[in-house]
């Protein structure tokens, strides 16, 4: 399908965006594992969500899902059972990553696949920690998936990470729920903590002394009710458009605030971008907020350490503020963009180029220079879906109009997005 984008001249309203995409996956996944109903509201309908509930019934769990209700009818920890057939996890690599440290410890083998974008995603990054725990984990494919992962009994490890990633991280965690001992991590920067929050409100033993993460085998995890907030992810395309897109006003309601992910909030305003946090709140164990936003002068930046894991998935639409701010930014210790669903420096560099901007692409980043000006044009979202919105949000500041191609990949985080955009 293909989305046409025209400009806009203001963004005005109050309204809520998609459940957090993060938070979804690991309520069917530890709600699976966990004795008794999960009963989850603001679900994530979108596809990577749905991949995760697919595979999580071909391991036997009753799970119902009415709208954004899903009731997950878990068996606890020893629950699961062989599936049938191979798990297949779409696009999703929260999905491939995190369920290969559960079924590493399961009495039984299993397959897993994905589309051609997940089956050039790095898994090695995982079979190595897992296959140190004793894991046993066949690559066909050099590394990436279709896996074939033969359960294993697993033992504890210490694991200093090379890169930070919170799907590594939670793959550890959640194999060493099973594991003897006591498993130790080490992240180089800290990445988003949803797993162990999470985990622990389920009646696991997860701590985080100075970065430094231990996790014990548990004896089971007990069913708990919980709600996922809006994410942030995508809140960050309304932030961004209605910053850069004049006479602007919104309030985005009930968005995740966790400050593990709340990089693109500290980046914008260190810009001079009017945000403002209304209504915080706790919710299982999740910070909550309204985020208040106005449109705004902004001035460029650095962006490199430890900042990066906390605005991963938010640096393609980042580049758009960075792109209308004064000033030249710098986008540094960001080589992990280049493992997502896309290589995001090369595909966000390749569309924006499109529409008459210029980004240059660095070994491990991004150099924008500001005050460029968007043209209409026709762009491909590479099977992306935060290519696609990124390029919508340009699409509503530039002149003329823009044609997405492959626009409905959305629907892999954020389903009613272009409804949202239009209602604005
Ligand atoms: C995610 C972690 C991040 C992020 C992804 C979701 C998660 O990936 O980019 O969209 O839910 O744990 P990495 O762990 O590879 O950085």
């Amino acid at each position: 399908m293909d989305k046409t984008i025209v400009k806009k001249l203001g963004l005005k309203g109050n309204f809520k965006v998609a459940g957090d995409k993060s938070i979804s996956h690991r309520a069917v996944m530890f709600g699976s594992l966990a004795k008794g109903d999960t009963e989850i509201s603001g679900f994530l309908t979108g596809d990577d969500c749905l991949s995760t509930i697919s595979c999580f019934k071909k391991l036997g769990i009753n799970i119902e899902l009415d709208k954004e209700k899903v009731l997950v009818h878990g068996k606890g920890i020893n629950g699961l059972t062989k599936p049938t057939s191979t798990l297949d996890v779409g696009n999703s690599g929260t999905t491939i990553r995190l369920i290969s440290g559960i079924l590493s410890a399961q009495n039984f083998d299993s397959k897993l696949t994905g589309d051609s974008s997940i089956q050039k995603r790095p898994m090695n990054r995982v079979i190595k920690p897992l296959s140190e725990m004793g894991a046993n984990i066949e690559s066909t494919n050099n590394g990436f998936a279709p896996l074939t992962i033969y359960g294993r009994k697993l033992n504890a490890i210490n694991y200093t990470m090379p890169v930070a990633s919170a799907q590594v991280k939670s793959s550890i965690l959640l194999a060493s729920l099973f594991a003897d001992g006591v498993t130790t991590i080490v992240e180089p920067v800290a990445s988003r903590n949803h797993t162990e929050i999470m985990l622990n409100y389920f009646g696991a033993n997860i701590e985080n002394k100075n970065g430094i993460i231990t996790s014990s085998k548990v004896d089971e995890l007990y069913a708990k009710d919980l709600t996922v907030p809006g994410d942030i992810s995508s809140a960050a395309f309304f932030i961004v458009a209605a910053l850069v897109c004049e006479n602007s006003h919104i309030i985005i309601e009930n968005v995740g605030i966790n400050p593990t992910r709340t990089g693109i909030i500290d980046a914008l305003k260190a810009m001079g971008g009017k945000i403002n946090i209304l209504n915080q709140r706790q919710s299982g164990g999740e910070l909550v907020a309204d985020i208040e936003v106005f449109s705004s002068n902004l001035t460029s930046t650095t962006l490199e350490g430890d900042i990066i894991p906390r605005m991963i998935d938010e640096i393609p639409v980042f580049a758009v503020a960075a792109l209308c701010a004064k000033g030249t930014t710098y986008i540094k210790d960001a080589t992990e963009l280049k493992v997502k669903e896309s290589n995001r420096i090369a595909t966000i560099k390749e569309e924006f180029s499109k529409m008459g901007v210029n980004i240059i692409e660095t070994e491990d980043g991004m150099i924008i220079k500001g005050e460029q000006k968007f043209k209409g044009a026709t762009v491909y979202s590479h099977l992306d879906h935060r290519i696609a919105m990124s390029c919508a949000v340009a699409g509503i500041i530039a002149d003329g109009e823009t044609t997405i191609t492959d626009a409905d990949c959305v629907a892999i985080s954020f389903p009613n997005f272009y409804e949202l955009l239009n209602s604005l």
